[in-house]
């Protein structure tokens, strides 16, 4: 079995940050969001998994390597221009070869990890094994129509669906998915799509089987989606964590609930409301932190208050006297308020962003 995974595309919903990162390494509880699909495919024990990248994208490459500090061997599919999910299958046929394989979409976050949908698929001997979750808004997705606990179509983004099942970005597949993609034709919008791949394999007597996830996913296209991806994954991290015990903190502020803090850092005279990641070499003052804020390496707060964001590396805050909320932050940004007059601050900020509240 091995592993493909997406880290193309362009991320337009997430600009301003997209501009200078791409949408895969924003960080999740401090980790770029792509280590967490490495992490739940090394977990099943694929262990030989292709990335799938834009033309010229070296940033990917650069962070994770060779994937040996990861455990896993990586290899590098340039995608040329975006042609759609089914022509990342494609061009990435002879990486696959003869083998089945898991194909994720490196910007799902789900709890639990992927093993369970493997196990599904080997026990069910299908061609294609899909992972769906009920949803609100099944336009948003490819969405499967079931009767009698079979799927029987798939549509893309349908304006009407046919049910609530959104089809999540966690595919299995043996080598019929290749007859597939090479098959079908370019959309209207000019990609191959994902589930006209699928709905060519039920209308060739593929045998197309689903696990559905009962607990959390996101599919986290939109800002909003990475603040609770973070909040989620952050309970989730830290409950497994022992219990916050660093004494000299401790003594210093007042701490509630579950925190990780990394080296060096200096907390002051702060609440920090878990849960809570902050990263190395940061420094919080006469301010309240949480709950649900990852807080990235040097990073500086003074005299102010977080809650419920997502902050980059060297991003400082100085007498911020509402509270910053539901935020997402890049790297190398400084906001300083010098007068009192506002209520609540939402912020979507790229990086080396400066903001003067006066
Ligand atoms: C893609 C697929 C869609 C699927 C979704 C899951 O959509 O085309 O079928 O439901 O991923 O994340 P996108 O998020 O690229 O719009």
């Amino acid at each position: 079995m091995k592993g493909l995974l997406t880290a193309g595309g362009h991320g337009t919903r997430l600009r301003p940050i997209t501009h200078t990162k791409n949408k895969h390494l924003i960080p999740i509880a401090n980790q770029p969001m792509l280590t967490y699909a490495i992490n739940y495919m090394k977990n099943a024990n694929i262990l030989d998994i292709g990335i799938v990248i834009n033309k010229n994208d070296k940033e990917i490459e650069n962070i994770f390597g060779t994937g040996k500090k990861y455990g896993v061997n990586l290899t590098y599919i340039t995608q040329n221009s975006p042609l759609g999910l089914a022509h990342v299958i494609k061009i990435s046929e002879d990486f696959i070869g003869k083998d089945n394989f898991l194909f994720y979409l490196g910007d799902n976050i789900l709890v639990g990890g992927v093993k369970k949908f493997l196990d599904e698929f080997d026990k069910l001997k299908s061609n294609c094994h899909l992972v769906l979750s009920k949803v609100k808004d099944p336009e948003r997705f490819g969405v499967a129509e079931i009767k009698n606990n079979k799927i029987i179509s798939i549509s893309e983004k349908p304006k009407n669906p046919k049910s609530d099942y959104a089809i999540t970005g966690i595919y299995l597949y043996d080598s019929s998915i290749f007859e597939a993609v090479n098959n079908i034709k370019p959309s209207k919008r000019g990609e191959l799509e994902i589930s006209d791949a699928h709905q060519y394999l039920l209308d060739n007597n593929k045998k197309i089987t689903f696990s559905e996830i009962t607990g959390w996913w996101k599919d986290t296209g939109k800002p909003s989606d990475l603040i609770e991806a973070n909040k989620l994954v952050l309970k989730n991290i830290l409950k497994k964590n022992k219990p916050f015990d660093y004494n000299d903190i401790k003594l210093k502020n007042k701490i509630n609930g579950q925190i990780i803090c990394g080296a060096n850092s200096a907390i002051n005279n702060s609440i920090i409301n878990g849960p809570v990641i902050i990263g190395d070499n940061v420094v919080i003052e006469n301010s309240i932190i949480g709950p649900n804020v990852s807080l990235s390496n040097n990073c500086k707060v003074i005299n102010s208050t977080i809650e419920n964001s997502i902050i980059m590396s060297n991003t400082s805050f100085l007498n911020i006297k509402q509270t910053i909320k539901n935020s997402l932050l890049g790297h190398n940004i400084s906001i300083n308020q010098k007068t009192d007059f506002l209520n609540e601050i939402n912020l979507i900020i790229g990086d080396q962003g400066k903001i003067e509240l006066t």
